[in-house]
């Protein structure tokens, strides 16, 4: 008897939509490799630099690319389609990896499949690795996006079928770590510095406002206010302030942050009667979110799935999952596509 051979299908990804250049391959949905070069050049800005960081992919993005298929053992003409992110993001990263993608589909003579970042980063949670026994999210279920522009609650009904339910009306919360640590003199990103901080923190030596916002919308622009007024006001009677109170500052932010996040997440799953719950980008790598899902998991009787490490910041392991299942729905996109700083879900 003759077996009919079952073709794989072999999905390069690539990610340029901020400071990290990343690109990946992944064969039926599991992880060959993940090759991630991040910016190092905007550390003295404080911010990410629009300019250097497109200079930057420009640099990264072959080498990236070839480092990614070297780890994960195929060739070029393996390859059924290359997935980049589309946007959201910043033009001028997203113009990188736009064309990259489009001279190297073209070559090869393979589609192109476009990617929302925002639905990589929900969908990180089905990218499979060998030897891994980590259970995805099942459908449907809330995903609490957070990252450096986005703080959101979304309802994933199925891999393509997303709605988001609440979103910030101004800063995201990734960005209100990252404004905090800077009025305190802390390197970019702010983020894991104040998680590291916090640890040795008092979470209760000082009280920020709250928010009051209809829905399950969020905004944190107040709390960055009433940070600053706070460090400003006692500055004035002693200059060391922000030196002598570093790590319960932290503490404190980084616990008023959660206590935001978790608050409409769970106003969120009690009115819809969602109890399968998950966590995506960069803010899910801190401690203190991880360890509130964790605890309302218990309260609340809720499935809780957290992403592993790797796969929180931006990374195109995500893209290419993302890509995968856009794929097999043979969801190509044009050969005209531009990229979007600005798209919803
Ligand atoms: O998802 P991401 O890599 O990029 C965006 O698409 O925005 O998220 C970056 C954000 C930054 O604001 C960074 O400070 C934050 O994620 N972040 C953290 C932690 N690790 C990264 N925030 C708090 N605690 C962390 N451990």
């Amino acid at each position: 008897m003759r077996l009919r051979r079952v073709m794989s299908t072999i999905i390069l990804g690539i990610e340029s939509s901020c400071d990290d250049t990343s690109a990946a391959v992944i064969r039926d949905g599991v992880l060959l490799s993940n090759v991630i070069s991040s910016q190092a050049v905007h550390e003295s800005f404080g911010g990410v630099v629009p300019e250097l960081a497109s200079r930057a992919h420009q640099q990264n993005i072959i080498p990236v690319v070839s480092e990614a298929l070297k780890r994960a053992g195929v060739s070029k003409k393996e390859l059924s389609a290359v997935a980049f992110t589309r946007g959201p993001g910043l033009m001028g990263s997203l113009l990188v990896g736009t064309s990259f993608a489009k001279g190297f589909s073209s070559a090869l003579g393979i589609p192109m499949v476009e990617v929302n970042h925002l639905q990589a980063h929900v969908l990180a949670h089905f990218i499979k690795e060998a030897g891994s026994e980590a259970v995805p999210p099942s459908f449907p279920f809330l995903c609490l996006l957070v990252s450096g522009g986005n703080s959101q609650i979304i309802k994933v009904s199925s891999y393509r079928d997303m709605e988001v339910i609440g979103q910030t009306i101004d800063d995201a919360a990734g960005e209100a770590f990252d404004k905090c640590a800077k009025v305190m003199g802390l390197p970019y990103p702010g983020g894991p510095v104040i998680d590291r901080l916090a640890k040795e923190g008092n979470d209760k030596a000082f009280r920020f406002n709250k928010p009051h916002i209809a829905g399950y919308n969020y905004s944190f622009s107040g709390l960055k206010t009433s940070f600053l007024y706070l460090l400003r006001d006692r500055m004035k009677e002693n200059p060391d302030f922000i030196e002598e109170n570093k790590n319960d500052l932290c503490a404190s932010l980084q616990a008023t942050i959660v206590d935001i996040l978790m608050e409409k997440l769970r106003k969120a799953a009690q009115d819809l009667g969602i109890k399968e719950v998950a966590v995506a980008g960069g803010v899910s790598a801190n401690s203190a979110v991880r360890a509130a899902f964790e605890e309302y998991g218990t309260r609340y009787g809720w499935n809780v799935c957290l992403p592993k490490f790797s796969f929180t910041t931006d990374n195109a392991a995500m893209v290419a999952i993302t890509g995968y299942y856009k794929y097999l729905d043979n969801d190509f996109c044009p050969v005209d596509a531009a990229p979007f700083a600005r798209i919803e879900l």
